[in-house]
């Protein structure tokens, strides 16, 4: 069985984008792949989240993942800061990382743009991401599309490590869905959806009930030329909305496309479809809450898991690098 490795941050309620570009892939890789989902806290240090907000947090994103149909007996479901491999993984790779390639990060350069007291952490993000991946010799990494370029710098990190210090790190590759990959704000079409951006109509949220779902796919910003198209480029409200029916039904875009004649009909049809994707996550999550102690049970065995092979991981590095074994 091929590893697998993902990450998730406890930013708070998970959206459709979230479940479309990553979360639904996870659930479908597991049993058929030795799958490792890891909620990342630390990275959830680099945003302002109060201690206590972080803390519920992270156990309510567990909540939605379990709730999203990762089964803790087919895949290590575990919390970054409970294996501490993977703070010292870091300080390695950041002794094989340049700041010059940390400055090329889009996503560093968005969020610290003229901000002179931008955080460290914020930095050295995609190090820690890199550490997440490579302690767990994972093979493919199933994220949305705005991962690629922090995959890349796992995969050139490992290659650079194996390089200079033999063979130790697995080179990992990105899994990008190939529909799904970038759901975008149905307010703004031109920028994706995103917890960072505070856009109530435009983000559905996985726990939404159905009537707001529907409200939110009704006032979709589509555009005024009236054609049913699948074009990303010159229709990006409204290849979104073809998008998310395409992959909420099995169907491919330019099947749905072909299928409608009015924005209306598609609206109509996007919203049921979205409603009945989301209805089981809704129900399980309601069933899941009402068990905290059992979470964090799972939680605890993931955790004991996933720090028998990062910590094997962890020492062949050092090894490698040059530290002195204890004895
Ligand atoms: P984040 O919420 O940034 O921790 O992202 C968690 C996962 O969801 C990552 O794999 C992202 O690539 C994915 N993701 C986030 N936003 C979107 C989006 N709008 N469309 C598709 N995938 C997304
Ligand atoms: N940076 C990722 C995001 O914002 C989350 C993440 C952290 C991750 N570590 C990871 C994703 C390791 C995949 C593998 O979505």
């Amino acid at each position: 069985m091929s590893r697998v490795l993902s990450g998730l941050q406890p930013s708070g309620d998970l959206h459709l984008g979230n479940y479309l570009g990553a979360i639904r892939n996870w659930v479908a890789d597991q049993g058929a792949h030795d799958a490792f989902y890891c909620i990342v806290d630390l990275h959830a240090l680099t945003l302002d989240i109060d201690p206590a907000e972080l803390r519920t947090r992270t156990h309510e994103t567990a909540l939605d993942l379990l709730a999203a149909g990762l089964d803790p007996a087919r895949c290590t479901l575990f919390v970054q800061s409970h294996v501490p491999e993977h703070a010292q993984m870091t300080w390695l790779l950041e002794c094989i990382a340049t700041m010059g390639e940390l400055r090329r990060m889009t996503q560093f350069k968005e969020k610290s743009a003229g901000n002179d007291s931008v955080r460290v952490g914020l930095f050295t993000y995609p190090v820690l991401m890199s550490a997440d991946i490579l302690l767990y010799d994972a093979e493919r990494v199933p994220v949305g599309d705005d991962q690629r370029q922090h995959l890349e710098l796992a995969r050139e990190l490992a290659i650079r490590f194996n390089h200079r210090f033999g063979p130790t790190l697995v080179v990992p590759e990105a899994s990008i869905p190939s529909v799904g990959a970038r759901v975008m704000d149905l307010q703004h079409p031109e920028r994706k959806m995103s917890k960072s951006v505070n856009s109530p109509l435009g983000t559905i949220l996985i726990l939404d009930d159905p009537a707001d779902i529907i409200r939110k796919v009704k006032k979709a910003v589509t555009d005024t030329d009236g054609e049913v198209r699948y074009d990303r480029e010159a229709k990006p409200g409204l290849s979104n909305l073809v998008e998310l029916l395409a992959v909420s039904t099995g169907r491919t875009p330019a099947d749905v496309a072909g299928a409608y004649e009015r924005y209306g009909d598609l609206k109509n049809d996007v919203g049921e479809a979205l409603v009945e994707l989301l209805r089981p996550l809704r129900e399980r999550r309601a069933e899941l809450a009402a068990d905290p102690g059992e979470v964090a049970d799972l939680l605890a065995v993931g955790a004991d898991k996933a720090r028998s092979t990062a910590s094997a991981t962890y020492q062949r590095a050092a090894r490698a690098i040059g530290l002195l074994s204890p004895a």
